[in-house]
């Protein structure tokens, strides 16, 4: 079956194939090599993800694409090229950066995230939206994650790639990411047709932690069942795994991911000072208008008395003031 775009695809997958052999069989692939090495990433890991390398000749892409046959217009149009307007000569898009293919859900190469070695800005260059790649609705890994994701029942959430990478490492194949960008109604739909469970495990870092409280609400909002694994010192999930393994990542998101609720009574204290009863109050109202929202009458109670525990407060009175809010939101 042939595609209007089937040569914007074919021409990715030639890219990847090129990028790949520069990085592993050339000289000037080492420093690349070398790079990811120290990171962590391994043999298995490059080959899994065809993680490459882009030479920092502004004509390498150009050349192996013309030779090819393709046409220039249509390259620019794939956002492999890039025209410059003054001279009319096209250039390499992709140049001196660790490249990494963007598979869209049905596992085609459809755009790549390019990462400087040395953290220039920007720190990873991304294929433009193009008509084959939307960096607001891909999901990365999505597709070889949907066989774990189903037999897991549940797919883990990440902000970035590199931590979808080593998560993968640690043994979680049901991993994906979004691409830096904020959860969007089409990631929803994308998952929610595989699986209706959630974990969260965004960076360590206040971004990460406003970026999660966002996403997990548009998720339970979907009807999907949210956990929410927050690392702790700042760390990101593929920090973590280099610091404490993938043994201590494993036991961490397993035994202390929260549920959605103990989420938000954590994230909701930040910025208040509890030993301000105006703050405190105000806390305990935000709490109790969440708790009035849980549809399991036993989830109200465990909240209720865990509120009520911390707070030395009557469970009578949070109780009464619950309902009162439970009535206005049903
Ligand atoms: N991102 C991007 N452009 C940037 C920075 C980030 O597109 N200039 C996206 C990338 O998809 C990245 C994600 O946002 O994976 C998360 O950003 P960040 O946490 O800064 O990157 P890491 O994934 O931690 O990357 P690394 O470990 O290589 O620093
Ligand atoms: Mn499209
Ligand atoms: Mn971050
Ligand atoms: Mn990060
Ligand atoms: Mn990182």
């Amino acid at each position: 079956k042939t595609d209007e775009n089937d040569d914007l695809y074919e021409a990715h997958e030639l890219m990847a194939k090129f990028y790949r052999h520069l990085l592993l069989n050339t000289e000037e692939g080492n420093e690349a090599l070398r790079y990811l090495h120290e990171r962590g990433f391994t043999e298995e890991d490059i080959d899994r993800f065809q993680i490459g390398w882009a030479l920092p000749q502004p004509e390498f892409a150009l050349n192996i694409l013309k030779k090819r046959g393709f046409s220039i217009e249509r390259m620019e149009l794939a956002g492999l090229l890039i025209k410059n307007d003054e001279t009319g000569r096209y250039f390499d898009r992709f140049r001196g950066r660790v490249m990494f293919p963007l598979h869209d859900q049905k596992g085609r190469v459809a755009g790549f995230s390019g990462r400087d070695l040395h953290n220039g800005q920007p720190k990873y260059l991304n294929s433009p939206e193009t008509p084959i790649f939307h960096k607001s609705s891909l999901l990365y890994h999505f597709n070889a994650a949907r066989t774990a994701i189903k037999k897991q029942k549940q797919f883990i959430l990440f902000e970035g790639f590199a931590d979808v990478i080593a998560a993968v490492r640690a043994g979680f194949d049901q991993s994906v990411a979004v691409m830096g960008t904020a959860l969007t109604e089409e990631h929803i739909r994308q998952l929610k047709r595989v699986s209706d469970q959630a974990i969260i495990c965004y960076d360590g870092d206040n971004a990460g932690l406003n970026a999660a409280y966002k996403a997990a609400n548009m998720l339970a909002s979907h009807d999907i069942s949210v956990k929410v694994t927050v690392l702790p010192e700042q760390l990101d999930p593929d920090e973590f795994i280099k610091q404490k393994g993938a043994d201590a990542f494993s036991a961490y998101v397993k035994d202390s991911s929260l549920t959605f609720m103990a989420f938000q009574m954590d994230y909701l204290k930040r910025g208040k000072n509890m030993r301000d009863d105006e703050q405190k109050f105000q806390y305990i109202e935000e709490v109790l208008a969440e708790i009035a929202g849980l549809k399991k009458a036993v989830e109200r109670d465990h909240y209720l008395r865990r509120l009520a525990d911390e707070f030395s407060l009557s469970l009578q009175a949070l109780q009464e003031q619950e309902k009162t809010l439970f009535l206005k939101k049903r």
